[in-house]
Formats: structure tokens, C-alpha cells, sequence
């Protein structure tokens, strides 16, 4: 059977994904970044080789416009192109979806009750591509297929932290349904705190956002309960992107053993985290 064997969470900074492009891992600025993901580029490729990665990110005006808003979208693609943002597509591999899995998940959430938009054609941006340079580096191949999962956390009203959690839970339903035998990670993306506009921009708060790295180990589910305002006053206006992290989290289970840890200040402007979890 599938099984969902690790759960990552990680910023996925745009400039990140330019950093990388132009080989800056070693410059100053980038290099303490670069070097708190260098423990999980070790052991995704000698020790977790997952199969398939469930990858939740949210869209950043590439896929989806003001015409089309899906709060919760899964990709059912074979393969996804990296998207235009602007200077054109980054020079990174297509991403290889997983279809069947993609369908089953799809068709698991859907009879849960989680009403999700099924995609069959995308370009995918910076926020699923991001992660995968941050783990993998820079193959001529991604070493995972990537099951997309995209959130919007761009136009009010983003889901609830609550919501979120209960769909990582619907998620580890689904896997452990799926009889293939495959070794399954389930990522969140986006965040931390960060605000890229109005006259709070540039705000970053480090003790708020370990207290939320530090909530995501153990038992406590007290994270699914932090509401929308909160997010926003503590956050900045952009941090909301850490309810995507919930989705993760509760696919995990009760109980979490965290295996890595890295946050640094700042990445562009915005807070890095960066977490290595294990369901007990
Ligand atoms: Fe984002």
C-alpha cells in the first residue's frame, strides 16, 4: 500500500528560485539559506527517496486569475511546464504528475467532502517549483513525480487553518487507500511571516514564527485553531500562506518527531522557514 512517510514545511521564496538559476548558493547573502537545506538534499536523496510528493503551494496569478479561484485544486496532469512569471519560464525540469495516484486522491477527498477543482492542464510557478530546487538542487530530472495540490491563499477569503488541517487528514485517508506500493511525502509550502505592501511591508516576526515551527512537533493540534486576523496582525498580509503548512501537518497523524530545522531572516523579504517532519 501507499504510505505518507514524511511531511515537509519550506518558504518558497521567488528569489530563492533566481538565487538557485544563477548559481548564488555560495554568495553571503545566500549561502546560510542554502546551506539549512543542505541536511534535507542528504537525506531525501540517500535515505527518504520518496516516489510520489504531494505538493501544496498556492498559485501566484500564473495558473489562476480573478476568473478562477479554486480554493482547493488538485493536478491529474502527466506533466506540468514551469510558468512565465514574467522573465520567462525558469530553466528547471517539466514536473512528472502521477496521475492515478492524482485521481484516486482526487476521488477519496471528493467523496470525504472536500469539494476540490480537478486540474488537467497547468503551468506551474515559483511556489511548487521553488521547493523542489530547495530539495533536490538541480537534476536533469526531478527524482520525484509531484502530485500538485494548490491553495488560494491570494484572494480573500483563504480557507481556514481548521479546513486545511482536515484535509491533510482526508489526504492520509486517500494514500493509505491507494494499493500501489509507494513511498509518499507530503509538502507545505509558502510563508513565513512576510508583507510585500502598505505601510507595514517588510515585516518579519521570528518568535511568532517558531512558535509555529515549534507547534508543528508533537501532539498539540493547537495550530488549526490560529484564525485568519491573527495570521494577519502577527504575519503580515502574506504569512496567511502558512494555513498550506496545516495541510501537511495534518496528513502526518497525531503525533510528529521532527528530524530537521532551519530559519533564517531575511530571503528577499520574507522569513525562511524550513521543517524535516516524521509521523509517531
Ligand atoms: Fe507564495
Amino acid at each position: 500500500m501507499a504510505r505518507i512517510t514524511a511531511g515537509i514545511g519550506c518558504s518558497h521564496v521567488p528569489a530563492l528560485g533566481v538565487a538557485s538559476d544563477f548559481d548564488k548558493e555560495e554568495e553571503p547573502y545566500w549561502k546560510p539559506i542554502f546551506d539549512g537545506f543542505e541536511w534535507t538534499r542528504k537525506w531525501e536523496s540517500e535515505e527518504a527517496r520518496p516516489d510520489v510528493v504531494i505538493l501544496v503551494y498556492n498559485d501566484h496569478a500564473s495558473a489562476f486569475d480573478m476568473n478562477l479561484i479554486p480554493t482547493f485544486a488538485i493536478g491529474c496532469a502527466e506533466r506540468y511546464s514551469p510558468a512565465d512569471e514574467g522573465w520567462g519560464p525558469r530553466k528547471v525540469p517539466d514536473v512528472e504528475g502521477h496521475p492515478d495516484l492524482a485521481w484516486h486522491i482526487a476521488q477519496s477527498l471528493i467523496l470525504d467532502e472536500f469539494d476540490m477543482t480537478i486540474i488537467n492542464e497547468m503551468d506551474v510557478d515559483h511556489g511548487l517549483t521553488v521547493p523542489l530546487s530547495m530539495m533536490f538542487g538541480k537534476p536533469d530530472k526531478w527524482p520525484v513525480k509531484v502530485v500538485p495540490l494548490a491553495v488560494n491563499v491570494v484572494t480573500y477569503p483563504p480557507p481556514s487553518g481548521n479546513r486545511c488541517w482536515a484535509l491533510g487528514e482526508a489526504i492520509r485517508r486517500a494514500v493509505d487507500s491507494f494499493p500501489e506500493d509507494l513511498n509518499v511525502q507530503i509538502w507545505g509550502t509558502g510563508g513565513m511571516s512576510h508583507q510585500l505592501q502598505g505601510p507595514r511591508a517588510g515585516l518579519i516576526n521570528r518568535e511568532w514564527d517558531n512558535g509555529f515551527l515549534d507547534k508543528l512537533i508533537g501532539s498539540t493540534d493547537e495550530l488549526r485553531r490560529i484564525q485568519h486576523i491573527e495570521y494577519l496582525r502577527e504575519t503580515g498580509s502574506e504569512g496567511i500562506e502558512m494555513v498550506m503548512w496545516l495541510i501537511m501537518r495534518g496528513a502526518l497523524g497525531k503525533t510528529t518527531r521532527c528530524l530537521h530545522r532551519h530559519y533564517h531572516v531575511p530571503a528577499s523579504n520574507t522569513a525562511i522557514g524550513h521543517i524535516v517532519l516524521e509521523p509517531e
